[in-house]
């Protein structure tokens, strides 16, 4: 099951004005819905309580209580009500609640915080209290909640409303994501039970119903880019093909208004990309070359570009990986996921940019017809390639497709892959490896990571390290010894963009999750629909 999200306007709603609080939560609360869920500031518990010695009672909960006969007060006097951050407290329909004509099966009050200091109002702060309260709605009885935007918007402004609700719908999308719900062909059948939370309901006020329209479909739309990522990702790899990846793009321009072209091998031969054929060689499953593209800018306006890896089983080829959890290598093609989940997003939201989706795939297999280690390649770029090591595969493939999008004249360039082991180790899961030379790049991807929880750091592009790359018999070695290995892979990558602006991301850390928890994570789909969103 997945959850459904919409919106409901109650045109004078507003929890801060004294003056409204009375009629805003009597309508509030008269809808009907199985959780009402309202955030409330330290400031509103205080006014109530009294703690500070406070005569004047002041904030929504003197009314509030009022409305639900001592409710309020009594989980006060209980100690259920706390101005921590991010606590919770549930509160169950009594018959007085009726009797007030209070049709909200529960109230789930959740605190802000102090949100008159000014650290306790970030993303990241909202995040924490967005993801508790969820968590609340979750794995019980629930199946719709009417969520009182204002009242968890930190700074009390309509300008964070949009990624606040975003996040929200990130957040919830990916609680109740479930693999299998999706391939009802495919016998998969999903392992956990679906959540019987189904519907979250964006309740706003007159001030905010524009916004609050607008983002609840911009996050609904990334969530369904973030599920079709993840089905990608998590499929195995006898099922996700270079030609499955091909068909799923395919079916999206049936289902959306994206133009979807897939290149095969002999497409592939006649543009030259020698390099990314001499990854697919050892493999008995053709390589296909998908380029998706949405139309939603003007006619000449210069295209954004994405290239995602799409490396559907990597065992290494030659240089053999070792067998420890080479099962988790069906998720080397997750930047092509992120890629493919992220053109979706922005053609349901019929984003008004120009957007182009690029991706190379194949497999990396050992066979009597695979690439050795000391053979040379020549990419379409007319570079010559020393292959070293035939497990450097994602850069070999991914610097063909960096060459042929030049016919695009692109705005920016954007490569996504899982490319480095190195960069696990650099900066774990937390972060998403960020290179780019162009500091508003770097600036803006930072920026829409904030915004979406999805989060990279920057790490260095210095010709210093070019000189690792150096080769006796060729133009380049791909790679670069084990120092900095995620630098060198990307110096690697950017000898071949030198003709726009371009970042690469390494989602080698981020983009699944390994152990108990096993399963794609639908990175950096937000990171890049934030991006786009929030570019001008
Ligand atoms: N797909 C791997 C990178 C990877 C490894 C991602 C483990 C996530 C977890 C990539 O193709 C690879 O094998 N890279 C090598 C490069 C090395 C041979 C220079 C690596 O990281 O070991
Ligand atoms: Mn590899
Ligand atoms: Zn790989």
């Amino acid at each position: 099951m997945t959850i459904q999200f919409s919106t409901k306007i109650f045109p004078q709603a507003d929890l801060q004005s004294p003056k409204l609080q009375k009629t805003s939560l009597k309508t509030l609360l008269g809808h009907s819905t199985d959780c009402l869920v309202l955030g409330y500031s330290k400031a509103d518990l205080d006014g109530f309580s009294g703690a500070k010695g406070a005569k004047v009672k002041t904030g929504f909960f003197p009314e509030l209580d009022l409305l639900l006969g001592g409710s309020i007060t009594h989980a006060n006097v209980v100690g259920d009500l706390d101005s921590k951050q991010a606590s919770v407290c549930m509160l169950r329909a009594e018959k007085s609640w009726s009797t007030n004509g209070v049709k909200a099966k529960r109230l789930l009050l959740v605190s802000l915080g102090d949100v008159h200091l000014a650290s306790e109002r970030s993303l990241t702060t909202y995040s924490k209290v967005a993801r508790s309260a969820l968590k609340e709605l979750s794995g019980g009885s629930i199946e719709s909640a009417l969520w009182f935007t204002p009242s968890f918007a930190l700074a009390h402004k309509v300008d964070f409303i949009a990624e606040e609700v975003r996040l929200t719908i990130q957040y919830a999308g990916d609680q109740a994501y479930r693999f299998g719900v999706r391939q009802p062909a495919m016998k998969f059948k999903a392992k956990d039970k679906a959540d019987t939370f189904k519907s979250l309901v964006f309740a706003g006020n007159d001030a905010c119903s524009k916004e609050l329209k607008l983002a609840v479909e911009q996050g609904i739309s990334m969530v369904e880019g973030m599920n079709l990522a993840k089905d990608l990702g998590n499929l195995p790899p006898n099922i996700c093909t270079p030609t499955y990846l091909g068909k799923a793009a395919q079916d999206l321009s049936k289902k959306t208004s994206l133009k979807v072209e897939v290149l095969g091998r002999k497409q592939i031969e006649a543009l030259g990309m020698g390099s990314f054929l001499s990854v697919a060689k050892g493999s008995d499953t053709p390589p296909q070359f998908i380029v998706m593209r949405h139309q939603g800018g003007k006619a000449g306006e210069a295209p954004i570009v994405l290239v995602g890896k799409g490396i559907t089983f990597d065992t290494g080829g030659i240089s053999l990986k070792p067998g420890e959890a080479m099962d988790e290598m069906k998720y080397d093609m997750c930047g092509a996921a992120s890629v493919i989940g992220t053109m979706y997003s922005v053609a349901l939201m019929k984003l008004k940019k120009n957007v182009i989706g690029v991706i190379p795939t194949c497999e990396n297999m050992p066979s009597g017809q695979a690439t050795r280690p000391g053979d040379i390649v020549k990419s379409m770029s007319g570079q010559t390639i020393e292959v070293l090591n035939t497990d450097a595969e994602g850069r070999l493939i991914l610097c063909d497709a960096l060459t042929y999008v030049e016919r695009f004249k692109p705005a920016a360039v954007i490569d996504i892959a899982t490319l480095t082991g190195a960069c696990i180790i650099a900066l774990g899961h937390v972060h998403s490896g960020l290179f780019s030379e162009d500091e508003n790049l770097v600036s803006e991807l930072t920026k829409a990571g904030h915004a979406s929880l999805d989060t990279v750091w920057r790490l260095p592009l210095d010709a210093a390290y070019h000189e690792q790359l150096k080769s006796n018999f060729a133009d380049v070695a791909n790679i670069g010894g084990r120092p900095a290995g995620s630098v060198t892979a990307a110096c690697f990558l950017s000898r071949f963009t030198e003709k726009y602006k371009w970042a690469h991301l390494d989602i080698a850390g981020t983009a699944w999750k390994s152990g108990a928890a096993k399963g794609s994570t639908g990175r950096p789909v937000p990171l890049l629909v934030n991006f786009l969103l929030e570019r001008k």
